[in-house]
Order: C-alpha cells, then sequence, then structure tokens
C-alpha cells in the first residue's frame, strides 16, 4: 500500500466534488477524481490541490477521464450518474443509472481487486446490490450511503426542535433510502434521553415525515439539482470510518444474510465499519410495528433490484 491511503471518487460532479473536499480536508488519503466530461475532474482537483496551502493538506489530487489512474486504491466511491430529469421517470433512472454504475464497476474492479466500494448513486439500494453482483466482491466490500444522511438530517430536525448541540443528538434509522425510511424514535436520543420522552408523538411524526421528504425539500429549493454538501459529509464518515479502522457503527445499505429476517439483499441497517469493510451488522429487537415498517420497505428496495434482473 502506497503511504497514504488511495481514494477515487467516480463523478466529479456535485457529491463527487464535495466528497473529495472533506476527504483531503480531513487527510483521509490521495483523491483520484474520475468522471466522464472533459476537463471538469483534472479542473476541480486542480483547484482542490490549490487550496492545499492554505488549508495545511498534503494529499495528492489528480483527475481524469479514464482509469489509469485509480489503480490500486483503497477505496473507491461512486457517485456517477443522472439526475431525474423532467419527463423521466424512476425506472428510466433506474435502467440509466444501473448502465453507468454497471460500467463503472467493471473498470474500477480490474485495477483495485482489493479496493472497497461505496456507493452514492440512486437509486441507493438497487445501486448497491448491482455493484456487489457485478463486482464479484465478498458482501462486506461493498456498502452504499443512505442511512448516515437520513439521521443526519433527522438529528438536524431534532436540535433545532429542542434547541440542543447536533452533538448531543443521534438517531437510528433502518431501511431503504428516502421515503421508505424507518426512523426508531425510542432509539433516537438527546444526551442519552430517548425523544420519545422529550417530545409528543406528534412532533415526532412531523419531524420523521420532514426527513423522509428531506431530498425533495431541497431539490424544491435548489431546482437545478439535488442535495449535496451533507450527503458528502455522510459519504466521508463512511470513508473515515473504513480508512482509519474505526469499527463505527454507521447506518449503511448493508447485505443482509438472514438478518432483520431478510435473505440476499442489501438495506440500510446498523453496521460497524472499519478496514475490513462492513464488519459487522447489528441487530436489534424490533417491535411489531417497527417490524412491518422495515419489512415494506426491504419490499420496495426488492422490487427495484427485481427490475434489474441481475
Ligand atoms: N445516496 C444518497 O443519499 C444520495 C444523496 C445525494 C445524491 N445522491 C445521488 O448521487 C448521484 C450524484 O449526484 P450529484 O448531485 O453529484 O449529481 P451531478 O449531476 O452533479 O454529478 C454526477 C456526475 O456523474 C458524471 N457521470 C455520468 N456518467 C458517468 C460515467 N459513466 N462515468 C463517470 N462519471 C459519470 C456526470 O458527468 C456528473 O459530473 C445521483 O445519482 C444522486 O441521486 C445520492
Amino acid at each position: 500500500m502506497a503511504a497514504r491511503p488511495k481514494i477515487t471518487v467516480v463523478g466529479a460532479g456535485n457529491v463527487g466534488a464535495s466528497v473529495a473536499q472533506y476527504s483531503v480536508e480531513k487527510e483521509l488519503g490521495d483523491v483520484v477524481l474520475v468522471d466522464v466530461i472533459e476537463g471538469v475532474p483534472q479542473g476541480k482537483a486542480l483547484d482542490l490541490a490549490q487550496a492545499g496551502p492554505i488549508h495545511g493538506y498534503d494529499s495528492r489530487l489528480a483527475g481524469s477521464n479514464g482509469y489509469d489512474e485509480t489503480g490500486d486504491s483503497d477505496i473507491v466511491v461512486i457517485t456517477a450518474g443522472l439526475a431525474r430529469k423532467p419527463g423521466m421517470t424512476r425506472d428510466d433512472l433506474l435502467f440509466k443509472n444501473a448502465e453507468i454504475v454497471g460500467s463503472v464497476v467493471q473498470e474500477v474492479v480490474r485495477r483495485s481487486p482489493d479496493a472497497i466500494l461505496v456507493l452514492v448513486t440512486n437509486p441507493l439500494d438497487a445501486m448497491v446490490q448491482l455493484a456487489w453482483k457485478k463486482s464479484g466482491f465478498p458482501t462486506r466490500r461493498v456498502v452504499g450511503m443512505a442511512g448516515v444522511l437520513d439521521s443526519a438530517r433527522f438529528r438536524t430536525f431534532i436540535a433545532r426542535e429542542l434547541d440542543v448541540s447536533v452533538e448531543n443528538v443521534t438517531a437510528f434509522v433502518l431501511g431503504g433510502h428516502g421515503d421508505s425510511m424507518v426512523p426508531l424514535p425510542r432509539y433516537s436520543t438527546v444526551a442519552g434521553i430517548p425523544i420519545t420522552e422529550l417530545l409528543s408523538k406528534d412532533k415526532i411524526e412531523a419531524l420523521v415525515t420532514r426527513t423522509a421528504n428531506g431530498g425533495a425539500e431541497i431539490v424544491n429549493f435548489l431546482k437545478t439539482g439535488s442535495a449535496y454538501y451533507a450527503p458528502a459529509a455522510s459519504t466521508v464518515e463512511m470513508v473515515e470510518a473504513i480508512l482509519r479502522d474505526k469499527k463505527k457503527i454507521l447506518p449503511c445499505a448493508a447485505y443482509l444474510d438472514g438478518q432483520y429476517g431478510v435473505k440476499g439483499l442489501y438495506v440500510g441497517v446498523p453496521a460497524k465499519l472499519g478496514r475490513g469493510g462492513v464488519e459487522q451488522v447489528i441487530e436489534i429487537r424490533l417491535t411489531r410495528e417497527e417490524q412491518a415498517a422495515f419489512d415494506k420497505s426491504a419490499a420496495a428496495v426488492r422490487e427495484l433490484v427485481d427490475k434489474l434482473k441481475l
């Protein structure tokens, strides 16, 4: 392994460029940015490198329209893909992004057979399943980012509601990304106190709904794109947990082999991330209601995955 870990970020758009930025600001490793648009990854990499003297990082940055520079990466973050355009159905997006992610994975794994893949492209849970299949990697070396973002959004809203530090707030979410996510209020806490002790049922319900629609709320403001600061920060928290072998428990799209009653599918669950990737899926006992919500979420993921005929 090189002196510094090597991080490849595929897709140098909004999320990818911010992942590169936060990664070098934390000096997690050297970064290679890849994109199909000529000049963009090169330009962003050079620009970010020139922020190094001010921020004080020595991480090297490179941009490319190909994959030769990505060889022997320790971790590959995949953000390449399209956002939904007017007139495009969710299924159109599913098939288009499946094509993109499938080809990216093929290019990447050939040159970095020992890497850990972190998927970001939507529809997230289906893209992780696809990447795992195409890579031929063990399940622990393929993981998806969604739960960290969903729980960060929930934490933000809880902290604002109670006027406390976001650092005091932890949140527990399960299930697929976005509208099918399953928050668990009894395991979401403020300084260790479950929020069910601090907020009314209606208030919690309102915050949960806002969280589940968190992505759409931002798209409605931005109009021409979707959220990227918090998604990138969430991805980098996972990258850091892996590269620094922190054994950090984070909600991720991880492969279930019977846990939570689901077999053979990537769904959002708490997982321990370390140098080995997903080192453990943490299983907790759910109430009947929570299990039903989780089952519904997993069924929605399964439906998308089935369409891909993997
Ligand atoms: N999982 C999550 O929680 C989450 C959160 C935010 C965004 N996303 C998803 O992440 C993806 C990226 O979002 P964004 O805001 O950065 O979009 P963006 O349009 O700003 O960037 C996407 C980039 O991918 C590039 N690209 C397209 N095809 C490619 C290919 N074959 N190889 C390499 N690069 C390619 C594009 O040129 C573009 O620069 C989207 O699918 C979005 O829905 C997921």
